[in-house]
């Protein structure tokens, strides 16, 4: 029996989200339905907003520390959901993902070395790279029949520079929606374990994932690829709760974690967040039938989007995401580019998205939606869109 409501509307306005109350800066004007920045509109689980209510009724918020049952909560998470055992040894904090991938560059990059995307991914990716004075090496993914996949030629290619030390992986790929399979895994592991480099692998999706397809720990592969992996997880996409700044770096290898471990002292980040430690350990313990009817809620939306568009806008098709909320609108057979895209959307449709172009090279063309959002606000994001790419435009 369904014990959680996807659909009611939560007035999200005024609660100091990024994705309802900052859009100005980006889209010049807040008047907007959002549909971009990847939160969701939903409320996070009934079990931790209850923990953190008791919590906050103690009325003392003095420094925290990640106690042993959320190391064993992430251990179980990981375990049941994804069939890697890790021990609790391995975890270190972040407060984020994308500060693991800044730290990740500290720990084990020179200035002027190259660090390896694969775009259209994260924009973070590439602003953390040029942000320690590194050099970006693109291996672009590829688009064909449909969906994106990684070019393993180019990728040797460009591993062979000897000066690429680190790489990105995005797993599962935001925003294209790939859960990368065992065989494409596989391949992308033993070519950076031939070329020696060090993989931070970004799985902070791989908990929504649409039936048909599964999500593989990059470093449960083997003990080559685990030895010089960092697995970036977090509940904060999974359960909603990205405000509470709290994640999770697994490093297998001693050596790479105690490199790991210096930068974070360094920056003096290991204290953590009261609210974020006590949000991890419900969800980790206590979320699995809340994400299995979120996974089926959104599994709906996708359905819904695809029907709209081939019944409203045959000419833009959604590239069908097997994982992840974050899909991407391939709109190119309107011939316009990004800007204008952008500009119709805001301009005629009243409705924000995220531009395929800010992912980088082979983005352009693409639109990214973000469909975790209650159906009935879906729906009235759908018909903005059409208002704002059909021929007839203007609404
Ligand atoms: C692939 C990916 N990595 C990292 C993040 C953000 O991580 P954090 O907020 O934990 O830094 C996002 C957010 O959208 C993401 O899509």
């Amino acid at each position: 029996m369904k014990r959680y409501d996807f659909d009611t509307i939560i007035e999200r306005r005024g609660t100091i989200s990024s994705k309802w109350d900052d859009m100005a800066p980006l889209f010049g004007t807040n008047d907007l339905l959002p549909l971009w920045v990847a939160d969701m509109d939903f409320a996070a689980p009934p079990e931790i907003v209850d923990a953190l209510r008791k919590r906050v009724d103690h009325g003392v918020f003095g420094y925290t520390h990640r106690f042993a049952p959320y190391r064993q909560a992430v251990v179980g998470w990981l375990l049941r959901r994804h069939g890697w055992a890790v021990d609790t040894e391995w975890l270190r904090h972040t407060p984020g993902v994308v500060p693991a991938l800044a730290m990740a560059i500290m720990a084990f990059t020179q200035p002027g070395d190259g660090v390896l995307i694969q775009p259209p991914v994260y924009h973070p990716f590439s602003a953390v790279i040029r942000g320690r004075g590194r050099r970006i090496v693109e291996n672009p993914l590829v688009f064909r029949d449909g969906r994106f996949e990684m070019d393993f030629d180019d990728l040797e290619k460009k591993l062979d520079d000897s000066s690429v030390k680190l790489v990105f992986l995005c797993s599962p790929h935001n925003p294209c929606g790939r859960v990368w399979t065992r065989k494409e895994l596989e391949r992308f592991a033993a070519i950076c374990v031939a070329r020696d480099v060090v993989v931070v692998s970004d799985e902070i999706h791989g908990d929504i994932i649409y039936s048909g397809n599964r999500h593989i720990p990059l470093a449960s592969l083997s003990g080559a690829i685990r030895d010089r992996t960092i697995t970036a997880i977090a509940p904060s996409k999974t359960f909603n709760i990205a405000g509470l700044s709290t994640a999770v770096a697994v490093i297998p290898s001693r050596r790479l974690r105690d490199n790991y471990t210096s930068v974070l002292d360094f920056l003096h980040l290991d204290g953590g967040n009261t609210f974020g430690t006590i949000a991890l350990e419900v969800a980790y313990n206590k979320g699995d039938q809340w994400l299995d009817e979120l996974i089926e809620y959104l599994e709906g939306n996708v359905r819904f989007v695809e029907e709209f568009l081939a019944r409203r806008l045959p000419a833009v098709t959604l590239v069908k995401p097997e994982g992840t909320y974050v899909p991407l609108l391939d709109c190119r057979a309107l011939g316009l580019g990004g800007q204008e895209l952008l500009r119709r959307l805001v301009e005629r449709g009243r409705v924000a998205l995220n531009g395929g172009h800010w992912f980088g090279t082979a983005g352009e063309g693409f639109m990214r939606l973000n469909i975790a959002t209650p159906r009935k606000l879906l729906e009235d994001g759908m018909e903005r869109i059409v208002a704002a790419l059909s021929e007839e435009g203007g609404r």
